[in-house]
């Protein structure tokens, strides 16, 4: 049976390198995988009083996605040193119910990508923690965090370097078998 992974990019640019690396990732994917991208541009403002009245519509739709995918992987930039506003925004909705979070147990994997030398590490390691609370699984190896990217891929998806091709390549496929050794330490537990 093939694996459905979801792909989420972590800015809202429309020529977002990010993005092209989950376009990139998609060309590379195994034939068994397939990879859907999603926006976060709906996502509204997190706010109790609003999630007392009901998840939002595009909260719903992101639930939805993540739940019924087989593993999540997010492409992050970093700004500031740190996680984009827009996508710890999102990551807080998907936390919610506490103790429920669609996040939980799903097999996920991070890759990142930044214009300037810092290459997301920092963006990552905060990604990383905000899921870890929420009981996801994220992969810790191979890491993908590229510096200086408009020189490895352009806004399309193409890849100008064929080590970054190794590495998305290499990437995918440890999400795939991630996924299957997750699944099958929840059937064993
Ligand atoms: C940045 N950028 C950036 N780069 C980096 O390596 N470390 C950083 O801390 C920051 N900080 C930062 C803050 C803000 C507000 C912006 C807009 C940008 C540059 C960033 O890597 C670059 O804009 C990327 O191209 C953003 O990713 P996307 O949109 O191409 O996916």
């Amino acid at each position: 049976m093939g694996l459905s992974v979801l792909g989420i990019a972590g800015s809202l640019r429309a020529r977002s390198y990010n993005l092209a690396l989950l376009r990139a990732a998609q060309d590379l994917a195994p034939p068994d995988m397939d990879i859907t991208i999603r926006g976060i541009h709906a996502i509204p403002l997190f706010n109790e009083d609003v999630e007392a009245e009901g998840d939002p519509e595009p909260v719903l739709d992101l639930k939805q996605a993540v739940q019924e995918a087989d593993a999540v992987l997010i492409a992050t930039p970093e700004y500031n040193r740190g996680l984009p506003g827009g996508l710890k925004n999102a990551v807080d909705w998907l936390s919610r119910p506490p103790k429920q979070s669609v996040f939980d147990l799903k097999p996920i994997g991070l890759m990142g990508a930044s214009t300037g030398i810092g290459a997301t590490a920092e963006a990552q390691r905060q990604l990383r923690a905000a899921l870890a609370y929420c009981g996801a699984q994220t992969m810790t190896e191979p890491e993908v965090a590229l510096a200086r990217v408009h020189r490895l891929i352009d806004a399309e998806g193409r890849i100008l370097d064929h080590e970054v091709e190794d590495e998305l390549r290499r990437l995918v496929e440890a999400l795939g078998a991630w996924a299957d050794a997750v699944r099958e330490a929840i059937a064993a537990a």
